[in-house]
Parts: structure tokens; sequence; C-alpha cells
């Protein structure tokens, strides 16, 4: 499961689950600096658990989540925030808080974390818009924006303190093709420009195909593959992942 590339973070051994009930067990796999890295597999696998597990919002029953080469599980509280505040999250339910503007959402990680003025949060905020095509729309509600447009504003806001590494669960849910497409575009710019290690959520096969550099497939409770996707659909005997990878083609009948 190791690569040559240096991992940024490394899974161990990691059980996760509610409650008692066990959701996943048993992963390994690493996450590289630099990597645009999905976790996939059929819904209700437990993608959206390992993410939480990641970004600490949820306490794995076993095994070592190592973020930088520290066990973040291990550290005590305020250590481990220390860590996660330098990620940026898009939650799947991910929507920005209708009451603020789309500029008002992407200042707030800048007013609650820094000790920036005014005057510089607006200079950046004007930046991080830009970023994401909106530049021009910081006067914008959540109710007046589109889907795309709010997409694009949550990833503007999880950019906010220019994370090491960003996560996004679903990124795409809802979105037309064009506008995921334009989504997928926009994600590889910023892991280009800024070297941000992506990591993805998604069962998007476009996505998947085209942006991913490397990827786990999650089934019957663990890890039933590892590694770039095409490579995965190269060697994959996996009955279920194979369909997984290549559904879109056989119902549309042509890659997107
Ligand atoms: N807060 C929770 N409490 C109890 N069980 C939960 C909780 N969140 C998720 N689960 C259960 O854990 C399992 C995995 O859920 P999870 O949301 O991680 O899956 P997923 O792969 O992200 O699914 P989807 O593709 O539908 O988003 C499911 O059986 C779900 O019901
Ligand atoms: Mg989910």
């Amino acid at each position: 499961m190791r690569t040559n590339a240096k991992p940024f973070i490394s899974i161990e051994n990691l059980t996760l689950g509610y409650g008692g009930n066990v959701v996943v067990e048993n992963l390994n796999f690493n996450i590289n600096t630099g990597d645009i890295f999905v976790i996939m597999g059929l819904s209700g696998c437990g993608k959206s658990t390992i993410m939480r597990s990641i970004i600490g919002l949820n306490r794995p029953m076993c095994g070592n989540i190592f973020v930088g080469g520290q066990d973040i599980w291990a550290l005590p509280a305020d250590a481990r925030d220390g860590i996660i505040e330098t990620f940026g999250v898009s939650y799947q339910s991910g929507a920005l808080f209708s009451s603020m503007t789309l500029g008002e959402n992407v200042a707030l990680p800048m007013e609650m974390k820094t000790n920036m003025s005014n005057k510089e949060i607006k200079k950046e905020v004007d930046k991080k818009l830009q970023l994401v095509g909106l530049g021009g729309y910081w006067h914008l509600y959540p109710t007046e924006a589109s889907g795309g447009m709010i997409k694009r504003a949550a990833l503007a806001r999880a950019m906010a303190l220019n994370p090491r590494a960003l996560f996004f669960d679903e990124p795409s849910a809802g979105l037309d093709p064009v506008r995921s497409k334009q989504l997928d575009d926009l994600i590889v710019e910023i892991n280009k420009k800024f070297g941000t290690t992506i990591v993805l959520v998604t069962h998007e096969l476009s996505s998947i195909m085209s942006i991913a550099t490397n990827a786990v497939y999650i089934g019957n409770k663990t890890v039933l593959a590892y590694g770039a996707p095409q490579k995965i659909l190269q060697t994959t005997k996996n009955k279920e992942i194979i369909e997984f990878l290549t559904r879109e083609t056989k119902c549309k009948g042509g890659k997107k």
C-alpha cells in the first residue's frame, strides 16, 4: 500500500463506527502530499465517516491516523485542533450560512481564526472569490446564487486560510455535468497552483477518472482497492469495483 511518494496522511489499521457498530475496519492507505485523492465506494460504505475521522470529527474505535507523522487521535484535543485548522473542509451537506452574503461567508474563517484587519480580510476575500470565478459577487446571498456558485463559494471559504489540504464531501452533488466539470477544473487548478493536497469523497465517475491521482475503494467494510483509478480498473478482478468504475460508460455509451 505504500508508494515512493511522501505520505502526508497515513491510515493504519483504522476501524470506525458509531456506538459500537463497526462501519469500516482495518483500513490501511496513504494520502500523499499533492495528491488529488478520491475515497470511493457505494452509498453507505463509510466514505463520509472516514473523512470525518481524518478531519478530527469522529474518533476511531481503533487504529491510527498520522498527519505529517503525528498520530492525531493520540494528541491532546488542542494539538489535534491545531493540525485540523491547517485543513479546509466542504461538507456533504455543506451549505453556506444563508443569512450571510457569499463574501461574508468566505470572510468568516478569517474573522474567527486570524488577527487580520478588516481591510486585509476584504482584500483576501476578493482574491478568494476571484480564484473561484466569483469576483464581484461578494454581496450576493446564497438564495440568490445558483448551485454551482454556492459550491464555488464553499470552495472559496474552504480556501480562506490557505489550507495544506482540502477535503470535499460530494463536491458535485446536485450539479449538472457542465458545472460539475467546471468544479473539477477548479479543483485541479488549485491543486496545481498551490500544491494543495485534495481529498474528495465522490461517486462521480467522470471526476474520479479525470482528476484523481490516487484513490481507495471501500467495500465489504474495508479497502478493496488502492491506487490510481485507471490502474485499479486495469488490474482489479472485483466485480463490484468493475461495475462501479464502468457503469456510466455502459449506461451512456461513451465517456463524458
Ligand atoms: N452519526 C451517525 N450515527 C450512526 N450511524 C451513522 C452516523 N453517520 C453515518 N452512520 C452510518 O454509518 C454508515 C456509513 O455512513 P457514511 O455516511 O459514512 O456513508 P457514505 O459512504 O458517506 O454514504 P453516502 O455515499 O450515501 O454519502 C451508514 O450505515 C450510516 O447509516
Ligand atoms: Mg457520505
